[in-house]
């Protein structure tokens, strides 16, 4: 389907090579092996679509597009230190493997790299953007670490939460790339739209498949948002709908808890979830953000872009890692 942008892909995939060595023994070996080991790449794909149906320079293009790759990779990092999780693209995490100490500085040392990206496209406006994404991205990072094994949170509270860890680097990354397609204005906010509905359904389906998948499958550690104590959308659904059925209640509301949850209580709580239809229903919410995606990009001039940008929307429900 994206087969029109594997010449424009390989570019963004040799600027982020280039931009993101690190020059120490072992730690540079680990870096490279982390950004090479099979990352869907979507946020680039996703810069460079929002582009192409306008007049852009290819070189701003591909800096921005490497940048917010890098950048997402940066956090990936600082993620899995914060979630003490082991595996990403089925491999030993770089705080499995390396002390945190170090891994905090190469989090930092990537994040001002990939910033560095982004100024380099000469763009101030894309600077902005990206700057601005940053501190969204680490201040719903706050605010899961804040709200963790809390249970008084709301769904909007929840959407708020997900929309700045993650689907702000979706709006931005388009928003960025209409910016560099200088894009008339209404199309600017129109990419950005598009990019923050696709970020949301994204992040839920990362949730559903947190708690319906396998490690194995994933290629990260699955059923590890309730062992963090993070309440994602399939949770509250469930404690919500489930009046009915106290005893599985109690049992997730501890799992949430935490302090007394044993190991088979938090596969057991797994379990209630995905019996519920909980996941069902959170991937139907999901399922709406795609449509109004799509609904966004349909004033678009009809072409190969739009087409790609729709099956981009359609893949973020149907991804399975
Ligand atoms: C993982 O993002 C982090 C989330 C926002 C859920 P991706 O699923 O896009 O990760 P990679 O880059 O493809 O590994
Ligand atoms: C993290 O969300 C999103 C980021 C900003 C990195 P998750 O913690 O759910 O992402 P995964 O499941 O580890 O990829
Ligand atoms: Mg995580
Ligand atoms: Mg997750």
């Amino acid at each position: 389907m994206f087969y029109a942008m594997r010449h424009d892909l390989a570019r963004v995939e040799e600027r982020l090579r280039e931009e993101s060595n690190v020059d120490y023994p072992v730690v540079g070996d680990i870096v490279e092996n982390l950004i090479e080991s099979g990352g869907k790449r979507l946020r680039p794909l996703l810069l460079l679509l929002a582009a192409r149906p306008f007049n852009y320079d290819i070189d701003e293009l591909v800096a921005a597009a490497a940048g917010v790759e890098l950048l997402h990779n940066a956090s990936l990092i600082h993620d899995d230190t914060v979630d003490h999780a082991d595996v990403r693209r089925g491999q030993p995490t770089l705080n499995s493997v390396l002390p945190p100490e170090t891994v905090i500085l190469l989090g930092d040392y990537l994040f001002a790299r990939s910033a560095m990206l982004a100024a380099a496209t000469m763009n101030p406006r894309v600077v902005g953007v990206f700057a601005s994404t940053l501190a969204k991205i680490c201040d719903g990072q706050l605010s899961e670490v804040f709200n963790a094994h809390k249970l008084d949170q709301s769904i909007d509270q929840y959407k708020q939460r997900i929309y700045g860890k993650t689907a702000s680097l979706f709006a931005g990354s388009a928003e960025m790339g209409a910016i560099i397609g200088q894009a008339p204005g209404d199309k600017i906010e129109a990419m950005r739209d598009f990019g923050g509905n696709i970020g949301m359904a994204f992040q839920i389906v990362d949730d559903v498949l947190d708690l319906r998948e396998s490690t194995d499958s994933i290629g990260k550690p699955a059923g590890l948002d309730l062992r963090q104590g993070t309440v994602t959308l399939p949770t509250m659904l469930f404690i919500q709908r489930s009046g009915q059925n106290g005893h599985n209640a109690e049992l997730v509301q501890r799992v949430i808890d935490g302090d007394s949850a044993t190991d088979a209580d938090f596969d057991h709580a797994v379990e209630v979830i995905r019996d519920s239809g909980a996941l069902e229903e959170s991937i139907t919410i999901a399922e709406d953000y795609v449509e109004k995606a799509q609904a966004i990009i349909k004033d678009l001039p009809p072409g190969d872009s739009v087409e790609m940008l729709e099956a981009l929307a359609m893949d973020s429900l149907s991804r399975t890692f």
